[in-house]
C-alpha cells in the first residue's frame, strides 16, 4: 500500500543511509525539511521532499497540517521482561535506605529474580507485551530487551523465550541481550566462579544453540561482577560471535570501559561515574556511550556527564533502562527532556542521541533512526507544536498524535 503524508510542518532527522552515528559537534546539527511530504510504500520510506514537489496521483493521503514527523525513538537499553514491581523498595528508598542497602537485604535484582522464577511463561509474556505496547504508543519504534532476572538456566531461557515471542508477535525491531551476569544468586554467594562457569558452560551454549540472543551484557560493578569476571565472560561470548553491550560505571569506575573497548563492545551503558582514563579508552574505540537519565532521576544518583562526553568529540546515545528497580519508566520523550534539562544537551543533541545513535547502539542504523529512503517507515506524527524543541520543553505532556511502525498506525 502506498501512503502519502502531506503538509508536514517539519520533517525531522532527514539523513542519508551512510550516516550510522553522529559524534561531537555534529550532534548539534539536526537536519530537517520544512513544509514537506513523506511517501511510504508497504513498510518502507521511499521518498520525501518539499511539499511543492509532492506526487499527486496517490489515493491514500494523510494531511499532517501543522504537525511534525520524527523518526521513532530507538530505545537501546531496557529490561521490560520482568514480573511484578518493586514499589515497596521505592518507598524504602524514600524513607532513607540506599539502592545498595536494599540489594544487600535481598531486595533489588534478586527480588525480581525470585518473582520471575515463580511466574509462568504466559503471565510473564502478557506483562511484558503490555509494557511493549505502552512504549510503542509513546513513540518507541525499535527496542533492546535484556534477560538477567532469571539467574537460573531455566529462568534465563524463559525470559529469552518471552523476548523471542515478542519478536514474533510485534513488527517493531527487537534485539535480545543475554544478561546472565546481572547479580549473583544467593546459592552462589560464596562461590562466584561456579555461577560464572554456569553462565559460560551451560547458559551460553544453550541460548546460542536455540538462537535466543543477539548480544551479551554484564553488570560490571563493585559487589556484582568484577573486571576479571567481565573479561572471562566476554572471552567466552566471543566464541559465539556475540557483541557486547555492558552495564558499566553506574556507581564506580573500576576499569570496565577499558575492557569493554578492548573487546570492541557495541555500547557501554550508564557511565554516571566517568574519569579521564575512561574517556581516553572511549575516544579510541567504536563503542557507543549510552546515558540513561531516567535512572539518575529515579535513584537520585549523578547524571552521566554527557556534556563532557560530547565536548570531547564522542557520540552519545540515550536510552530508558526501563526496569522494575532503578527505572520504572520507558518513556523516551521524558528521557529526551531529562537529557536537556539535567545533562544540558541541546534539543538537537538529545534527538540525535535518542534516534540515530540509539540505532547504532543496536547495530540497526541501516534500518531505523532517521527519515531515510530505504529505512523502515517507523515514525511519530506529533500534535501541532511550534518547534521540535517543544518536545523536551513541554516535558510531561503527551505531544504524540500517532505512531507508525512498518508503515502501520499503532
Ligand atoms: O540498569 N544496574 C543494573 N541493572 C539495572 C537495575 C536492575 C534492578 O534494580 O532491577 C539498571 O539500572
Ligand atoms: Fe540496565
Amino acid at each position: 500500500m502506498t501512503q502519502l503524508f502531506i503538509n508536514i510542518k517539519e520533517l525531522i532527522q532527514v539523513r542519508d543511509l551512510e550516516v550510522l552515528k553522529v559524534s561531537g559537534t555534529a550532534m548539534k546539527i539536526l537536519p530537517t525539511l520544512k513544509n514537506a511530504f513523506l511517501l511510504v510504500e508497504d513498510n518502507t520510506i521511499i521518498d520525501y521532499g518539499l511539499m511543492q514537489n509532492a506526487p499527486n496521483s496517490i489515493d491514500n493521503v494523510i494531511d499532517c497540517n501543522g504537525k511534525m514527523i520524527f523518526p521513532t525513538w530507538v530505545d537501546s537499553h531496557t529490561h521490560i521482561v520482568f514480573a511484578g514491581n518493586r514499589e515497596q523498595e521505592f518507598v524504602d528508598r524514600i524513607k532513607g535506605l540506599t539502592y545498595e542497602e536494599i540489594a544487600n537485604k535481598g531486595g533489588g535484582i534478586l527480588n525480581s529474580a525470585k518473582k520471575l522464577q515463580e511466574t509462568s511463561f504466559e503471565d510473564l509474556y502478557q506483562q511484558s507485551a503490555n509494557r511493549l505496547e505502552e512504549v510503542m504508543t509513546l513513540g518507541t519504534g525499535a527496542i533492546e530487551i535484556k534477560s538477567g532476572y532469571g539467574l537460573t538456566v531455566d529462568a534465563e531461557i524463559k525470559m529469552l523465550s518471552v523476548i523471542k515471542k515478542l519478536k514474533e508477535n510485534y513488527s517493531i525491531p527487537i534485539k535480545s541481550t543475554f544478561l546472565g551476569a546481572h547479580a549473583l544468586p544467593t546459592e552462589f554467594k560464596n562461590n562466584k566462579q561456579e555461577y560464572i562457569d554456569l553462565i559460560i558452560n551451560e547458559m551460553l551454549p544453550k541460548i546460542t544453540k536455540e538462537n535466543l540472543v543477539d548480544f551479551i551484557d554484564i553488570f560490571c560493578e563493585k559487589g556484582y561482577f568484577s573486571v576479571e569476571d567481565t573479561e572471562q565472560i566476554l572471552e567466552a561470548a566471543k566464541k559465539y560471535g556475540l557483541r557486547s553491550k555492558i552495564h558499566v560505571n553506574q556507581f564506580n569506575s573500576i576499569g570496565g570501559i577499558k575492557i569493554a573497548t578492548k573487546h570492541n563492545a557495541l555500547s557501554v551503558d550508564h557511565l554516571e561515574i566517568l574519569n579521564d582514563d575512561d574517556l581516553h579508552y572511549l575516544k579510541n574505540s567504536e563503542t557507543m556511550p549510552v546515558a540513561l537519565p531516567s535512572c539518575s532521576f529515579f535513584l537520585g544518583i549523578p547524571y552521566t556527564p554527557a556534556r563532557k562526553i560530547i565536548d570531547n568529540g564522542l557520540p552519545l546515545a540515550l536510552a530508558s533502562d526501563f526496569n522494575p528497580g532503578s527505572t520504572p519508566s520507558g518513556n523516551m520523550n521524558f528521557v529526551v527532556a531529562a537529557a536537556c534539562i539535567k545533562m544540558k544537551l541541546t534539543p538537537e543533541e538529545a534527538i540525535n542521541a535518542a534516534t540515530i545513535n540509539g540505532a547504532y547502539a543496536l547495530n540497526i542504523s541501516n534500518k531505523v533512526g532517521s527519515i531515510t529512503r530505504g529505512k523502515l517507515a517507523n515514525f511519530i506524527i506529533t500534535k501541532e507544536i511550534p518547534s521540535y524543541g517543544f518536545i523536551p520543553y513541554s516535558f510531561g505532556s503527551n505531544l504524540i498524535d500517532s505512531v507508525f511502525i512498518n508503515g502501520h498506525k499503532v
